[in-house]
C-alpha cells in the first residue's frame, strides 16, 4: 500500500471483492481470477483514479467501477506477463504466479475473463451518464489495446536479446506501462467532467508518471530486495530484456527517473495548490522500494 493513501487501497479492495463475487463463474476460473486480483499489490492505478477524482472535487462513489476496471485490466496484464511464453516468472506479490498456482490454460483464461469483466462493469455503471461511460470504455480500450499496452508488450518481447535504442525504449515503456497509468488520471478528469486544460494537465502528468513508474520498475529489478518487492530480482537480465538499466546504466536511468518526476510535477501547474496530493504520490513512485 502507498503510505498516506491507505484509504483508497482499502476502498478498492472492498470494491474488487464485490465485483469478483460472481455466482455463475465456474471454478477454478473464478478462483484464479480472484487470486490474480486479490493477492496483494500496491493498488497504484485505482489509487490514482480515486485521487484524481478527489482532487477535482468529485464523489468517490462515482469512481468505484472505473477504479475496479483499471485494476482488473492491470491484474490480467500481470497474469499474462508472467506466463512461460512471456517473462516466465514463478513468483509475484510474494506468492506463486497464477499459472504456477493453477495451470497455464486457467491463467490465460482468467486473464481473458478479467479483461472482459472490466468493460462489463464500466458499461453497466448506471451512476454515470451513458456518454461518460462510453468515454471511459473507449479510453481504456485504446490504452490497453493493440496500439497501447499490448503494443508495448510485443515490443518488449521482440527487444529480448537485442538492445533497442533510447527512443525505442522510451516508446516501449510509454506504451506497456505509461498508457494505462495515464488513463487513470484521464479517468478522473472524465468522471469529474473537467475542462480541457485540466484534462490535458492530468494527461501530461500521467504520461510522465507512467514512464517514471516503469523506469523505477526496471531499476528495482536490479537493486530491489526480493522479499520486499515480492517478485524475482534479475528477471530482466535473465530474459536479456532491454530496460532503462541495460540501455543507459543504473546511474543514467536514475537521472532519467528524476527528470520525469520534475516533468510530471510541472505538468500540474494549471491545477495550482489542488495538485499537492498528486505531487506526493509522484514522490512515492520515485522513492518506492516495492
Ligand atoms: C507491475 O506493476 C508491472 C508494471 C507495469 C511495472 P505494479 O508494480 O503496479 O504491480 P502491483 O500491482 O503493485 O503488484
Ligand atoms: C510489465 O512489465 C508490463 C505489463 C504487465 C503491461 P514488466 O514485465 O517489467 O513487469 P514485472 O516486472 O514483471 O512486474
Ligand atoms: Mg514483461
Ligand atoms: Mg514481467
Ligand atoms: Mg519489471
Amino acid at each position: 500500500m502507498i503510505e498516506g493513501f491507505e484509504s483508497f487501497a482499502e476502498r478498492i479492495i472492498q470494491q474488487l471483492e464485490l465485483v469478483l463475487n460472481q455466482s455463475d463463474v465456474p471454478d477454478p476460473l473464478l478462483e484464479a481470477m480472484r487470486y490474480g486480483v486479490l493477492n496483494g499489490g500496491k493498488r497504484i492505478r485505482p489509487t490514482l483514479v480515486y485521487l484524481s477524482c478527489d482532487v477535482l472535487g468529485t464523489d468517490l462513489v462515482l469512481a468505484d467501477k472505473a477504479a475496479c476496471a483499471i485494476e482488473l485490466v492491470h491484474a490480467y496484464s500481470l497474469i499474462h506477463d508472467d506466463l512461460p511464453a512471456m517473462d516466465n516468472d514463478d513468483f509475484r506479490r510474494g506468492k506463486p504466479t497464477c499459472h504456477i498456482k493453477f495451470d497455464e490454460a486457467t491463467a490465460i483464461l482468467a486473464g481473458d475473463a478479467l479483461q472482459t469483466l472490466a468493460f462489463e462493469i464500466l458499461a453497466g455503471e448506471t451512476l454515470l451518464a451513458a456518454d461518460t461511460r462510453l468515454s471511459l470504455i473507449s479510453e481504456l480500450a485504446r490504452s490497453a489495446g493493440a496500439s497501447g499496452m499490448i503494443a508495448g508488450q510485443v515490443i518488449d518481447l521482440s527487444a529480448e536479446n537485442e538492445l533497442i535504442d533510447a527512443l525505442g525504449l522510451e516508446n516501449m515503456h510509454r506504451r506497456k506501462t505509461g498508457d494505462l497509468i495515464s488513463t487513470c488520471l484521464k479517468f478522473g478528469a472524465i468522471i469529474a467532467g473537467a475542462d480541457l486544460q485540466t484534462r490535458e494537465a492530468m494527461h501530461q502528468y500521467g504520461l510522465a508518471l507512467g514512464l517514471a513508474f516503469q523506469i523505477k520498475d526496471d531499476i528495482l529489478d536490479v537493486t530491489g530486495d526480493e522479499q520486499t518487492i515480492g517478485k524475482p530480482i534479475g528477471s530482466d537480465a535473465g530474459n536479456e530484456k532491454s530496460t532503462f538499466v541495460s540501455v543507459h546504466g543504473l546511474e543514467e536511468a536514475t537521472c532519467k527517473l528524476n527528470q520525469r518526476l520534475v516533468e510530471a510535477k510541472a505538468a500540474l501547474e494549471p491545477l495550482g495548490s489542488r495538485a499537492k496530493p498528486l505531487h506526493k504520490i509522484a514522490d512515492f513512485i520515485i522513492r518506492r522500494n516495492l
